[in-house]
């Protein structure tokens, strides 16, 4: 069976916008609209243009920039609010008009000071109005939501005998429940005579969380269009979320619907919204959030490694993200630890596997994620230890303003095991001093280099030092989050050398 077609009528430009510091200016609206064309929107509503001069010359410049979409300006049913719409589009391709006005009873007595016939009568006009400036005409019935469905379906037929093309169905204030608004949705397509003239559109807030559930409960009740934005910004809680929608009817096949989204350009666009509206998208936003792919618990992340599906219902690759992320936590096990290394190019024995799964789960738990870098340190490390002559197994040292350093060091060289107590001008030369006084062995260090390795202070450093012996200069290394511990694991690996 032919699936049906969904129109996708983004207003990220216009209730996107109205979101408090998200102002974009004209060029970086053409640049988002530029984004939504390529990602495949079949409308644009790029702003309310009576509202500023800036709105205004955005709609002329979108209108030139982008040929694909239809083009839309927001009105009132007010006569020179449609008037200056209809100049803003005049270099649009397709241009569209969205005029309206609110139809609940808080909205007539309390918003418009009028009455119920009244409304229909403004409503007619300015759609009237509006196709003897455009041929596609778009009649919204602000608070339709909280709207009497009876009433709403006298204004929704005199709408569209006066010339709707889209009759937009908005739930304002985000109030209704999913089977509320579908059964609303369904009561226009039974009530509506001429319903078939027009299509219909959801338009969705969040305010109770329920956007994406709406506008699927207004579509499996008969609603065509979706009025959505990217990453769901919008007036308050936002709107229903572009990408949500697209990835529901793409996911979910028995539905028999589907859009025009290029769904490998949604993680692109969305993060071009994100950054250009200065707007970041919260870590567990469904489809584009940092942590929407991102497995972090062992259970998980050995059943992803199995088989993706067993924890992913969508391939990230799908909307444009490269994989999934397995996070590398203390809570990760060998599998995802071995997985990790192997595309690093490390490959070890079930043995030095072991070892360093242990390595790995001590550093863990002083760092929240473990990044490639402290890995290749964890794995070089760890190839070095297994021929290694000497092991740090304990190292105390006490310091701090006011006190002399004083470090006491235990470590096993050739399978015995010593300790030394030693001071210092600090905690690394009171460490460093201790380890000597057990090798007896006489050295001089020529070079002495602490680093951190990525950022932050729960970051390992990693400590290179250069130690002289007869005139031979040999290297140790290490890193660890404790950096006198990885000062004293560098000249141990550069004393195993010379011992
Ligand atoms: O939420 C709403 O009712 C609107 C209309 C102006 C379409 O944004
Ligand atoms: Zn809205």
């Amino acid at each position: 069976m032919a699936k049906d077609r969904v129109y996708i009528f983004d207003t990220t430009l216009r209730d996107g916008e109205q979101v408090p510091g998200c102002q974009l200016n004209t060029i970086e609206k053409i640049e988002v609209a530029k984004a939504l064309e390529q990602l495949g929107v079949d409308v644009i509503e790029a702003g309310f243009p009576i509202s500023s001069p800036g709105d205004f010359n955005s709609l002329v410049e979108i209108s030139k920039a982008v040929t694909e979409p239809v083009i839309c300006a927001l009105t009132r049913a007010v006569k020179k609010d449609i008037e200056v719409a209809a100049e803003s589009l005049k270099f649009a391709k397709r241009p569209r008009i969205h005029t309206g006005i609110g139809t609940s009873y808080y909205h007539i007595y309390h918003k418009l000071n009028s009455n119920p016939e009244e409304i229909i009568t403004r409503g007619v006009e300015a759609v009237k109005y509006a196709k003897s400036f455009v041929e596609d005409v778009e009649f919204y019935a602000e608070d339709a939501g909280r709207s009497d469905n009876k009433y709403l379906a006298r204004v929704i037929e005199a709408m569209i005998d006066a010339g709707a093309t889209v009759v937009n169905i908005p739930d304002t204030t985000g109030y209704t429940l999913p089977d509320e608004y579908g059964k609303k949705i369904k009561y226009l397509v039974d009530h509506v005579s001429n319903i078939d003239k027009a299509v219909i559109s959801t338009h969705c807030h969040n305010d109770l969380g329920m956007a994406t559930a709406n506008t699927m409960s207004g579509l499996i009740n008969g609603a065509r269009q979706v009025e959505v934005t990217m990453n769901g910004i919008g007036e308050r809680a936002g709107n229903t979320s572009l990408e949500e929608i697209a990835m529901i009817l793409k996911s979910r096949k028995h539905l028999n619907l589907e859009t025009n989204i290029n769904a490998r350009k949604i993680y692109q666009t969305s993060r071009l919204v994100s950054t250009l509206m200065r707007m970041p998208v919260q870590a567990n936003k469904a489809i584009v959030g940092r942590n929407a792919f991102a497995h972090s618990s062992g259970i998980h992340q050995d059943g992803v490694l199995k088989r993706r599906e067993n924890y992913e219902i969508i391939n990230p690759k799908t909307v444009g993200i490269n994989e999934s992320s397995i996070l590398l936590t203390a809570r990760s096990g060998r599998a995802a630890l071995k997985h990790r290394l192997e595309k690093l190019g490390y490959t070890f024995s079930k043995k030095g596997l072991d070892a360093i799964y242990e390595e790995f789960v001590i550093l863990a738990d002083s760092k929240k994620e473990i990044v490639d870098e402290d890995l290749k340190i964890l794995a070089g490390a760890s190839s070095r230890d297994i021929k290694r002559k000497l092991h740090l197994n304990k190292l105390q040292v006490l310091c701090g303003k006011g006190t002399t350093p004083v470090a006491t060091v235990t470590l096993t060289w050739d399978n015995v095991c010593h300790s030394a107590t030693a001071q210092g001008n600090g905690p690394v030369d009171a460490s460093i001093n201790a380890v000597k006084d057990i090798l007896k062995t006489k050295v001089r260090i020529e070079e002495f280099l602490i680093q951190a390795i990525t950022r932050g202070s729960d970051d390992m450093g990693k400590v290179h030092m250069q130690v002289e012996h007869k005139n031979v200069i040999y290297y140790g290394f290490s890193a660890s989050t404790d950096i006198i511990t990885a000062s004293v694991e560098a000249f141990i690996d550069a004393m195993s050398q010379i011992v």
